[in-house]
């Protein structure tokens, strides 16, 4: 009997690759098709949404654990690792904490608390953190008002300091959107990144989130470029939230997801043919569980298994990908 074909969980392995996902805890527990799809084809994972300070603190002392840590407990039996994602974000922030009308100091703190808390409780179970997302603002490339004004600009070295002493094993990333390329988005965290750097602040990765459509996204050669001279800085690169929107797209529905499947081809080889990429995770597990059509109100198929978790084209496009680029 011919035997199966390799996983990418297996694919990636021998090639010392992180191939993940995020994960939601409610399909986790009642979907038993979902998760083991994530322990045979993938070895990380992320929370989607329960690490975030909204669900993980609806009140100041009130600390909801249990979600985000049924998703490390699956991971942990599993052996995948873990992101954890994320400590500082203008997005998901609690009603107490936006409606607080809290002074800067005051704000720091809760912050800092709130770091300190997490990545405390965590420690040793979560390898790395989006320690802060989305802060650069692409039409500016400045930094947005939670950083420039309401934190303070120094507010994000101590975001980083303050997780770093909390587990100085984990690594620490700054992640964001619309920078994979080079773009002049990509440029301001550049130089946001190298400033840190140059302060003596941990920070050890950039996490490209790379929410693309079948007609924009980076090209491979500009996505290369930028994870290169991230690496020129000694700092990881972690591809962190892949998704290929077919919803924009001509064509019948064949022929879009033949599209997705080469863009996923070759943004994947682009990453792997720079040897300096450790992980690849995707926005969503099945497209059945994606964020994508409750954020456009319109239906579609951006990830790499399909509503009923069978691989797509996309898939094998991302299997091929590392096949043909995975040491024997
Ligand atoms: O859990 C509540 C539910 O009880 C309530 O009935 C329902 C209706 O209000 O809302 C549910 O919470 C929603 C949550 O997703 C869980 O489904 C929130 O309203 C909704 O805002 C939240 O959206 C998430 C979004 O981040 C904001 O946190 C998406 O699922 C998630 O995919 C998305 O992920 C972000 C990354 O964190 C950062 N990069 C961009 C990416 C896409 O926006």
């Amino acid at each position: 009997m011919e035997s199966a074909p390799p996983t990418l969980r297996t694919l990636a392995d021998r090639r010392g690759l992180l191939i993940g996902a995020c994960v939601a805890d409610r399909p986790l527990a009642d979907d038993p098709l979902y998760a083991a799809l994530l322990a045979r084809e993938l070895n990380a994972v992320v929370p989607e949404n329960m690490m975030k300070m909204g669900p993980l603190r609806p009140s100041r002392d009130r600390w909801n654990w249990g979600p985000a840590d049924s998703i490390v407990a699956f991971a942990q039996q599993h052996r995948m690792k873990v992101r954890g994602h994320t400590l500082a974000w203008h997005g998901s922030l609690p009603a107490w904490v936006t409606g607080g009308n809290f002074a800067q100091a005051e704000l720091r703190g809760i912050l800092e608390e709130h770091i300190r808390g997490v990545v405390g409780h965590y420690r040793g179970r979560v390898f790395a953190w989006d320690v802060v997302n989305e802060a650069v603002d692409g039409e500016t490339g400045g930094l947005r008002p939670m950083w420039a004004a309401a934190l303070g600009p120094e507010c994000l070295d101590l975001a980083f300091r303050w997780a770093h002493e909390a587990d100085p094993q984990a690594q620490l990333f700054y992640n964001d959107f619309g920078g994979e390329g080079l773009t002049a988005k990509s440029a301001a965290i550049y130089r946001l990144v190298s400033g840190m750097l140059g302060r003596g602040v941990p920070v050890h990765g950039v996490g490209l989130q790379m929410h693309v459509g079948l007609h924009d996204y980076p090209s491979p050669a500009g996505l290369a470029a930028n994870i290169n001279r991230l690496a020129a800085l000694g700092l990881q690169v972690h591809v962190t939230e892949l998704d290929v929107q077919i919803q924009r797209g001509l064509g019948t529905p064949q022929e879009r997801l033949a599209a997705q499947a080469r863009v996923y081809g070759d943004l994947v080889a682009a990453c792997l043919d720079t040897g300096r990429c450790q992980a690849i995770l995707t926005w969503g597990v099945t497209d059945r569980y994606s964020w994508i059509p409750h954020h456009t109100g319109r239906p579609d198929a951006p990830l790499l298994f399909d509503e009923a978790g069978r691989p797509k084209p996309a898939y094998e496009a991302v299997a091929a990908a590392l096949r043909e680029r995975t040491p024997a």
